[in-house]
């Protein structure tokens, strides 16, 4: 089976963890985000995945490869300026077989594909839109279907007045199994968005929707959902492969980790990690490979990525701290701060309120509190 997956947005609302990466290989847990995606498609038989990339793509390339670590073809293929979600298949088109899957790059998600497809051969759909229930749809698109199925209407980040009369919203998923006839309705070599252009257009004309009510779901694209997909991998609350690493107490501690302080899980503990006498981790938390922790520092719903350094006498609640990122003594930092790559926080500063520090900034002791 076929995917094409689209990969070419900026991530804006994850930097600074997107200022020098692309959003779907910035790190989750303990891999590139993306892997989680192709881990869970193949798993429903994909083999052959074209990525649909625009920002970054040499740094995409590099981190995933070949695909062949994950039993998977991977092909790049790289629009010359950005043309929307149709545009950008469109551009792929020369790869595509009769049938294939289409999928937004930021979701983590364990939603039965396989009986999606089921349900797409059954009903000789031209194009099925996976869709979950959300409690807001106005960041989304909103799907009406009808009883078997059939889309009635696709709405598009909808404004308030447009939810009047809806009691369920389903929205898309950003998962989609499609024939290659829609790209038949896709117009070459400009800018097309297959939300706004080609789903309303298909309304009656072989759209469905597969609601997957049972499944997880999460777009990761914010601080905040950042987080929670950490934690509800760790947590177990989607099925990822990360499961069968976590052993008694959800923790998974890997080789040349040394632990002097306590560490509770569900949380993850990269190689050669060092975390010091007196030092409270967990629970919910995630430390990369050669992080080092200083004594008596409390890190809890946290993310400490790659070659970061904590100082003695830390807070680190609800934060991101980015790769190789050093925080001087006594420094707190919550409330979805974010520190970006080789940032340098010095000595008793307090980084809170969603406040985020770009790659390679430096302040000094005493420079930010709250
Ligand atoms: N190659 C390429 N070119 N990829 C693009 C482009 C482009 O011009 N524009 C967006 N993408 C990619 C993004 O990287 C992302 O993986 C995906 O297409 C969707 O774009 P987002 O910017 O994340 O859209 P959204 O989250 O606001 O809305 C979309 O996803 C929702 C589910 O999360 C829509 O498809 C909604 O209908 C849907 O509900
Ligand atoms: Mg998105």
């Amino acid at each position: 089976m076929q995917a094409v997956i689209l990969v070419g947005g900026e991530g804006t609302r994850l930097r600074p963890l997107t200022s020098l990466h692309p959003k779907p290989v910035i790190q989750l847990v303990d891999r590139p985000f993306m892997v989680f995606m192709l881990e869970w498609l193949r798993g429903h038989g994909v083999d052959d995945v074209v990525l649909s990339c625009g920002f970054l793509p040499t740094k995409i390339e590099e981190a995933l490869g070949d695909g062949s670590a994950l039993g998977i073809r991977l092909r790049y293929v790289t629009e010359p300026e950005p043309r929307g979600t149709a545009g950008a298949l469109k551009y792929a088109e020369d790869l595509l077989e009769d049938r294939f899957l289409m999928l937004n790059g930021d979701v983590l998600t364990d939603v039965d594909v396989s009986a999606q497809l089921r349900q797409h051969e059954a009903t000789g759909a031209v194009g099925t839109l996976g869709l979950v229930p959300v409690e807001d749809p106005s960041a989304y698109g909103l799907v009406l279907t009808r009883d078997g199925g059939e889309v009635t209407g696709f709405l598009e980040k909808p404004g308030h007045d447009e939810l009047v009369g809806i009691d369920e919203y389903l929205i898309s998923a950003g998962i989609y199994v499609l024939e290659r006839a829609v790209l038949d309705r896709i117009e070459p070599d400009r800018n097309v968005s297959i939300e706004r252009e080609v789903w309303p257009a298909l309304v009656g004309n072989g759209l469905y929707g597969f609601a997957a009510r049972d499944a997880y779901w999460l777009d990761i694209g914010t601080p905040q959902r950042y987080l929670d997909g950490t934690f509800d991998i760790v947590d177990g609350n989607v099925r990822t492969a990360v499961l069968d690493r976590l052993g008694e107490g959800s923790l998974a501690v890997d080789g040349g980790a040394t632990l002097e302080g306590r560490v509770l899980g569900p949380g993850v503990v990269g190689a050669g990690t060092r975390v010091g006498t007196g030092s409270s981790v967990g629970p919910q938390v995630v430390l990369g490979r050669g992080v080092e922790v200083g004594r008596g520092t409390r890190i809890e719903r946290a993310v400490v990525l790659d070659g970061a350094v904590v100082g003695a006498g830390c807070e680190l609640r609800d934060c991101i701290v980015g790769p190789g990122a050093r925080i001087g003594d006594r420094t707190v930092v919550r409330e979805l701060a974010m520190v970006g790559e080789g940032a340098v926080v010095g000595d008793d500063c307090v980084l809170a309120a969603g406040m985020k520090l770009f790659p390679g900034v430096e302040l000094p002791d005493g420079a930010v509190k709250f």
